[in-house]
C-alpha cells in the first residue's frame, strides 16, 4: 500500500558564499517522505547532509541561502511561509534531533525548563501539566528517575541522556516529520542500539516519518524504509532500503557499501573508495564522481548526468543507466 506523501522536496539549491567563491552544498536535491515512513540520508562527510535537513527547517544560516527549489510539507511550500508559522511549524509538526545535543540544548536551563519551553510554544500544555507531561516524556524516553532529572542542567547528564532528553523535546509535540541528524555518532555501540531502538519504538507507535541523516550503512539497513545517497550535493541514487543495499545501481552507492563488511560475506574485501569528495566550491564540469568512478567513460567528464528511472521506484544519477533506449526517463532535476 503506498502511504500518503508527506514531504516533496524538488529541486533544492542551498549555497554558501565564501571567499573562496560559491560553494553548492545542496545543488538541486529533490526528494519525497511518505507518511510514517524513514527515509535514510547517507554519503560521506560534506556531501550536504546536514545542509539539507537544515533548508527543510529552514535554519540556514549566513552565509548559507536557499537560492530556490520547494519544499512541500503537507502539500504546502515551506520556503512561502511567513517567519512566525514556520517558527510554529519548527518543533511542532517538523522536529529535529542534531548530532550534538550539548550545542542545542541550552546550559543554562534545566530539562524541565527546555521541555516546557517547547511545551508552552506550541501550545500542548503549561503550568503543572507541562511538568507531569515532561515526566511522561522521559519515562518514555527509557529515563529512570525521572522527575528528578527534570531539575538537572543539560552538563549533569551523561551523552546517552542528553540525547534522550533531545528527543523526548523533539517528540513532546508530537511532530509527524522528524529529522535526526546523525542521532548516535557520539554515542558507543550499546547507547546507540538503545537510541535507534527508541526512534524505531516512537516511529512505530505515532506514524512519525523520519529522515535518518547517518553515516552508518548498517543503521540504513536495520531502521529504515527507502534510503537517499547523496554525492558532492546531489541526490545519486534512491529507493527502498533492500534493493538498494542489495542491488546498489550508482558506482558510489556500490563503493561505499565495499568500505564496510557485507552481512554473511565475511569473503568479500573491504576497500574504500579512492579519492576524496570534490571541493565543493570548485566542482568538476561533468559528473561530480567522475574522479572516483571506476566507470567513467568520456563524456562523464563533460556533461552532468540526469537522474534516471531505471525500475519502478528507484532513481540514479549516472550515465550508465541513460543508455538503454527509450525505456529509460531523463528526469533532469537541475
Ligand atoms: N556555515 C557554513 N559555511 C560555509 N560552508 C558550509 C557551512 N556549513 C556547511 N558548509 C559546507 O557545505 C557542505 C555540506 O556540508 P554538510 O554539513 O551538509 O555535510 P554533511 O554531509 O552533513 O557532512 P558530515 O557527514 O560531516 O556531517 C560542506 O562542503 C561544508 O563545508
Ligand atoms: S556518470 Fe559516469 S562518472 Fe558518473 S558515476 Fe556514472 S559512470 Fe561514473
Ligand atoms: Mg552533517
Amino acid at each position: 500500500m503506498m502511504e500518503r506523501t508527506l514531504l516533496e522536496v524538488k529541486n533544492l539549491q542551498t549555497h554558501f558564499s565564501t571567499y573562496r567563491g560559491t560553494l553548492r552544498a545542496v545543488d538541486g536535491v529533490s526528494l519525497t517522505v511518505r507518511r510514517g515512513e524513514t527515509l535514510a540520508l547517507v554519503g560521506e562527510s560534506g556531501c550536504g547532509k546536514s545542509v539539507t535537513g537544515l533548508s527543510i527547517m529552514r535554519l540556514v544560516r549566513r552565509p548559507g541561502r536557499i537560492i530556490q527549489g520547494e519544499i512541500s510539507f503537507d502539500k504546502e511550500d515551506l520556503l512561502k511561509k511567513p517567519r512566525a508559522e514556520m517558527r510554529q511549524i519548527r518543533g511542532g509538526r517538523i522536529a529535529m534531533v542534531f548530532q550534538d545535543p550539548l550545542s542545542t540544548l541550552n546550559p543554562a536551563f534545566t530539562v524541565q525548563n527546555q521541555i516546557s519551553e517547547s511545551l508552552k510554544i506550541h501550545g500542548v500544555a503549561s503550568g503543572r501539566e507541562a511538568k507531569e507531561r515532561s515526566i511522561q516524556l522521559l519515562e518514555a524516553m527509557g529515563i529512570p528517575a525521572a522527575r528528578e532529572r527534570l531539575r538537572n542542567y543539560p552538563h549533569e547528564l551523561s551523552g546517552g541522556m542528553r540525547q534522550r532528553v533531545m528527543i523526548a523535546i523533539a517528540a513532546s509535540c508530537e511532530p509527524e516529520l522528524l529529522i535526526a541528524d546523525e542521532p548516535t555518532t557520539a554515542l558507543d555501540v550499546t547507547l546507540q542500539a538503545q537510541i535507534m531502538d527508541l526512534l524505531a519504538q516512537i516511529k512505530k507507535e505515532r506514524g512519525l516519518a523520519i529522515i535518518l541523516i547517518t553515516h552508518d550503512l548498517g543503521i540504513v539497513s536495520q531502521f529504515s524504509d527507502r534510503a537517499a545517497v547523496m554525492y558532492a550535493g546531489h541526490i545519486v541514487e534512491q529507493g527502498a532500503v533492500e534493493s538498494l543495499l542489495e542491488e546498489p545501481l550508482h558506482p558510489y552507492t556500490r563503493g561505499l557499501l565495499q568500505c564496510v563488511p557485507r552481512l554473511g560475506r565475511p569473503d568479500l574485501p573491504i576497500t574504500p573508495i579512492e579519492g576524496s569528495v570534490p571541493d565543493m566550491a570548485a566542482l568538476p564540469t561533468g559528473c561530480r564522481f567522475a574522479p572516483r568512478c571506476p566507470h567513467v567513460m568520456e563524456h562523464c567528464w563533460q556533461s552532468m548526468p540526469l537522474t534516471y528511472e531505471p525500475a519502478p521506484g528507484r532513481s540514479v544519477r549516472c550515465f550508465l543507466y541513460g543508455e538503454a533506449g527509450d525505456s529509460v526517463r531523463g528526469v533532469d532535476t537541475t
